[in-house]
């Protein structure tokens, strides 16, 4: 099976890796790719917001399926337009991509299924937003109803801070406070049949011990040793099943890859909220642990056909840590030099914002890389991503020093 990839970051250089072991893939290509992804495929360049250029490469290559990175291309409606020229394209449509879209659709699907969340307002003026805000009192959720590239959500204390943000956006969903650890659960849907992932948890913020700012992600790791035993038999039967469900019903199902950002509350699992894609990072440590081969299971899903696919996965623990440029994520700074890039026994490096210039691999985004490490427990995957991550050279890097210690010492206690 020939294979197109759209996509770019270190998501989309584990799931080339994934899809490249299976023996269905004959020939994988990636778009636009990057220097780490073309040591494994075929890279061709590409403008992901320009829809037509996808659907001619597919067409060019003679794809047989076609798989979505990022959301941008999803939320244009580029599987629509693959489908419509007959290619199996893993990734939703324009219209169930809005789960990830506007945070109001989703409001309302989850409403119309049941599906647990916190409660919320849709406000567009400033006396709606006053209302809200004093309903629920502070903390402040503010978010931003469209696409913000991470940026759009604003949790405070301050109501001036959470008030400026929320004028700021044309329209804005101000919502309940959810307090309690946060999980990524994933669900591989056929638009019918979905099968839970195993889940991670990924750290937003930019500093040791959530301090400074929210990121894209600074690093995952999975299984959680700490989450209770049933997280993935209980987030299958409260959001995933009746998500698939409700899309279906409406007439739009959900084919891809349905994200389920979770906070486990006193009061249950709540949903923080939906994407319609891989995670990143999180799918740097899913993808390594997935033991289904992956390229047959995205074109099972792609054509309606997982039917009672059950998912397989290693015994084993990852830990992945991203490497951000100097100045991320507000100023990252580009064209650094890259050395001393490790080879490890059970580490995978995954490239991101990389570039080759004249001389060499030089930084050219925020997240450059990301490491993970295998291990048979968090402390030995843990260890092992330190030790290669250690090792990199770019100046002015940083990465966080605390992925996923809780979970390896409590890990340890069990
Ligand atoms: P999102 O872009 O929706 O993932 O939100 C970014 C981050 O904001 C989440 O990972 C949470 O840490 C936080 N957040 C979002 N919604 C809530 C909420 N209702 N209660 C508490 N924290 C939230
Ligand atoms: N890991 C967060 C995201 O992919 O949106």
């Amino acid at each position: 099976m020939k294979i197109l990839l759209v996509g770019s970051g270190g998501r989309e250089h584990a799931l080339a890796l994934g899809l490249q072991a299976d023996p269905e893939c004959s020939e994988l290509h990636v778009a636009p790719g990057n220097p780490g992804i073309a040591q494994i495929a075929t890279t061709h360049p590409l403008v992901i917001t320009d829809n037509s250029a996808i659907v001619a490469l597919a067409q060019k290559i003679g794809a047989e399926l076609v798989v979505i990175g990022p959301e941008v291309p999803l939320v244009n409606g580029v599987a629509d337009e693959l489908r419509r020229v007959g290619i199996a394209t893993f990734g939703p449509s324009k219209v169930a991509a809005q789960l990830e879209g506007s945070k109001t659709f989703a409001k309302e699907v989850m409403s119309d299924a049941g599906v647990p969340t916190a409660k919320s307002f849709t406000c567009t003026t400033q006396a709606e937003i006053e209302n809200a805000l004093d309903a629920f009192g502070a903390p402040y959720v503010v978010k931003d109803d469209g696409l913000a590239a991470g940026k759009g959500v604003v949790v405070t204390r301050d109501r001036a801070e959470a008030l400026n943000h929320a004028l700021a956006c044309q329209r804005v969903v101000i919502e309940e406070y959810l307090d309690g650890p946060e999980v990524s659960l994933f669900g591989i849907s056929d638009g019918q049949t979905i099968l839970a992932m195993h889940p991670a948890q990924d750290f937003k913020r930019a500093g040791d011990n959530d301090a400074g700012p929210n990121t894209g992600g600074m690093g995952a790791y999975s299984p959680l040793p700490w989450a209770p035993s049933d997280i993935i038999e209980d987030t299958y039967k409260q959001v995933l099943a009746p998500m698939i469900a409700e899309m279906a019903a409406r007439g739009t199902p959900f084919i891809g890859l349905l994200y389920a950002g979770l906070a486990l509350t006193d009061h249950g699992t709540r949903v923080i909220e939906f994407n319609a894609r891989f995670g990143d990072p999180e799918t740097q440590v899913l993808i390594p642990r997935l033991a289904t081969p992956l390229a047959s299971l995205l074109y099972k899903a792609a054509t309606g056909n997982l039917g009672d696919t059950k998912l397989q996965w290693r015994d084993d623990s990852a830990v992945t840590v991203v490497l951000a440029a100097d100045g991320y994520p507000s100023a990252p700074k580009s064209g650094a030099p890259i050395t001393s890039i490790p080879t490890i026994d059970q580490v995978q490096i995954f490239h991101a914002g990389t570039a080759m210039d004249g001389n060499g691999l030089v930084s050219a985004g925020g997240r450059v890389m990301t490491v993970t490490g295998i291990g048979s427990d968090l402390t030995e995957a843990r260890n092992r991503a330190y030790r290669a991550i250690s090792q990199i050279d770019l100046e002015g890097s940083f990465y966080r020093s605390d992925i996923a210690l809780n979970a390896s010492v409590a890990e340890k206690g069990n």
